[in-house]
């Protein structure tokens, strides 16, 4: 089959738009964390566009949502997708496009009339981001098999409510089982980041995704009168947090490479002018593309909090949140990209992405790809997150002709 379809621009724009009116917040950005009633707003509105062109539709047990369209045969379908929810600063794009543009693509051959030798399919995945829930890539790690169904449900969230209580409440608790087989899985998505921005390119065809490790301290030490107790005596959860902010900041630039670590959440208790803190509670969100150069950033983690808990007498727990190892791409997946965005004459370059995102836990049951698009100012879970509608509809229409391509 040779095709010349091309995606229809203004109705992903539309829908864009639409989706992003749902959990809108100043600035431009969106609100939608996982489970929440914007994220089943959201889920309803996706859903219904699915139906409207006659997608089946299956919601499995752990709240994935997945519209397929038959092929001329029966057997594994050609997957898209990404995810609806955001963090709660989040942007417009971030995983919503992947959604969008997965629609538009599969909506594109349908109106055209015609039907791909294999199914086709666009999934949204529950809880991708992990700001109220981790880990993240939840929905994606459950449907893959990495995390069991039970233990996913079980977890409980940053406001004290659990998985399952969220998925019931908003009516996505679904009867299907989690996973299924898939030919492939292609995630259109943009960068977050700088580098397609600044090199003048249009479409990254991404090779890999770092590695990510997420741990929650907690720092329990002695609450004191901020004007009495000599530094000596004090045992400071609140200093410690900050030494470890410091060391984390230190530790990533001496160490280079692409090592990144941030500190994003931070509570301190009791969290008054003249106490000094006696209850401190962060978090450590650690990446690198190497997984040996990940561990050892772990290990020089720990071995300073062991230094930092007897300096100060403070006691330091941590609880793992998340541990990914690096991905690497399917290479005929990242060739098909970077193929088939020269052929449509697009600026293209292989990249590593420095994101996580649901593609990685396809790739463990199937050959998997990603399409990048470029970010505006590198910026992204951040309100002003921003992608130029001509590069959408460039990666949007890499990714029909992947689906086409792989499809037959
Ligand atoms: C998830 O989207 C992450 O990379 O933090
Ligand atoms: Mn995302
Ligand atoms: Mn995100």
């Amino acid at each position: 089959m040779k095709h010349h379809l091309t995606i229809n621009l203004p109705r992903l724009l539309g829908r864009l738009e639409a989706l992003a009116e749902v959990g809108a917040i100043p600035g431009g950005g969106v609100c939608r964390l996982a489970l929440t009633d914007e994220d089943k707003a959201g889920r309803d509105m996706v859903s219904g566009w699915m139906r409207a062109f006659g997608l089946k539709i299956t919601v499995d047990a752990i709240g994935n949502v997945i519209g397929l369209r038959p092929g001329r045969k029966e057997g594994p379908p050609v997957m898209t997708g990404s995810h609806i929810d955001t963090v709660r600063t989040g942007g417009r794009y971030d995983g919503n496009l992947g959604v969008l543009a997965g629609l538009e693509a599969i909506e594109t051959i349908a109106d055209a009339g015609l039907t791909t030798r294999r199914p086709l399919a666009v999934a949204f995945f529950t809880n991708e981001e992990g700001a109220r829930f981790a880990p993240d890539m939840m929905g994606s790690f459950v449907f893959q098999g990495g995390l069991p169904l039970e233990e996913a449900l079980a977890t409980t969230g940053i406001d004290g409510t659990t998985v399952a209580e969220n998925l019931r409440r908003i009516g996505y608790a679904g009867e299907a089982p989690c996973g299924r087989s898939v030919h492939s899985f292609v995630e259109l998505h943009v960068e977050q980041g700088p580098v397609l921005e600044t090199e003048g390119m249009t479409i990254g065809a991404v090779e890999s995704v770092q590695g990510i490790s997420w741990v929650e301290l907690t720092i329990s030490g002695t609450s004191n009168h901020a004007g009495t107790t000599p530094l000596r005596l004090r045992h400071d959860a609140g200093f410690a947090a900050g030494a470890i902010i410091h060391f984390l900041r230190d530790l990533a630039r001496e160490m280079g490479g692409n090592q990144v670590a941030t500190v994003g959440a931070v509570e301190f208790g009791p969290n008054l002018i003249n106490v000094i803190p006696g209850h401190a509670k962060l978090t450590v969100d650690l990446r690198n593309t190497d997984e040996a150069q990940l561990q050892r950033a772990e290990e020089r983690l720990f071995a300073f909090l062991d230094q930092l808990a007897s300096s100060e007498g403070v006691t330091i727990e941590h609880r793992r949140l998340a541990r990914f190892e690096p991905v690497l791409f399917a290479p005929e997946m990242v060739a098909r990209v970077e193929r088939i965005a020269g052929d449509l004459g697009h600026a293209v370059r292989r990249m590593p992405s420095g994101a996580g995102h649901d593609a990685q836990m396809l790739a463990r049951i199937c050959p998997a790809g990603m399409i990048f698009v470029p970010s505006v100012g590198g910026l992204s879970h951040n309100v002003k997150e921003y992608t130029a509608p001509a590069d959408i509809e460039a990666g949007a229409n890499v990714l029909l002709r992947m689906l086409l391509e792989l499809a037959e």
